[in-house]
């Protein structure tokens, strides 16, 4: 049976150790590509397939990412609910390394960016609403289910999507912070806005990896080696939340 709900897995979630895997499946799509076979298993009883953001061997830095091809494959097996998990930069003062989050509202600083499913062989330009980057029904069904298994996470919070695959400058976290974002990441976009253009319900859950630059205690320069550790504990919040909803 086709599962309804996908797992994009990011950063230190190239795999699900709880996901019992049944078959595999090597896809392309008139986009190219996808980042990864799609992974079809079961989670808790529940048919899931599971795609890894940044291939199956972390290799696909954040712009080189083909996320058309990523969400169009997922929309073409018959997927409705997406959920996304991504590494993160913690800006706002809840957000310290180890903190997971389901950010509500997005703002897109990226650029060059293949952004959308509308722009060749269209019989009329077409604009799709995005007040509401993620689903809400999804991020409170997402919320709830953290909540029970008495998992902390923050329920807000405004995601910056950035370039990449540099880490940001301290000046330019002072802008993010002066825009009101509570975290930083360079995958969100165009993700959200590719999976709202297909219609798909699509969720994140971000895991804090770091202080963004020029924050933290010490607003020393950022140990990239450090956030391994800091999201493998992480991560390992972030699939008893996956896995509980699935
Ligand atoms: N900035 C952008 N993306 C990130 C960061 C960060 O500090 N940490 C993890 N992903």
């Amino acid at each position: 049976m086709t599962p309804s709900i996908a797992i994009i897995g990011g950063t230190r979630l190239t795999t699900l150790d709880t996901l019992r895997i049944t078959h595999r499946e090597n896809l392309s799509t008139p986009y190219g590509q996808p980042s990864s076979p799609l992974i079809y298993g079961e989670l808790n009883g529940r048919n899931v397939v599971f795609l890894a953001r940044h291939g199956q061997h972390h290799t696909l830095p954040p712009h080189r990412i083909n996320y058309r091809a990523n969400l169009w494959i997922l929309h073409h097996i018959g997927v409705k609910q997406v959920i996304a998990t991504a590494a993160v930069g913690g800006i706002r003062a809840d957000m310290a390394p180890g903190a997971l989050a389901f950010p509500d509202q997005i703002i897109d600083y990226t650029w060059g960016r293949h952004s959308t499913f509308f722009e060749d062989n269209l019989s009329e330009v077409t604009h799709i609403d995005f007040t509401e980057p993620y689903c809400p029904e999804l991020r409170e069904k997402l919320i709830q289910g953290t909540h029970d298994l008495g998992i902390t996470a923050s329920e807000s919070g405004t995601y910056a999507a950035t370039q990449g695959p540099r880490l940001e400058t301290a000046a330019e976290i002072r802008r993010l912070e002066r825009d009101g974002c509570a975290m930083v990441g360079m995958t969100g976009m165009p993700e959200a806005s590719l999976a709202q253009e297909l219609g798909l319900s699509y969720a994140a859950l971000a895991v804090v990896a770091n202080y963004a630059a020029g924050l933290g205690d010490s607003r020393q320069a950022i140990d990239v080696d450090a956030i391994g550790d800091v999201l493998a504990d992480a991560m390992a919040r972030a699939r008893h939340v996956i896995a509980s909803l699935a």
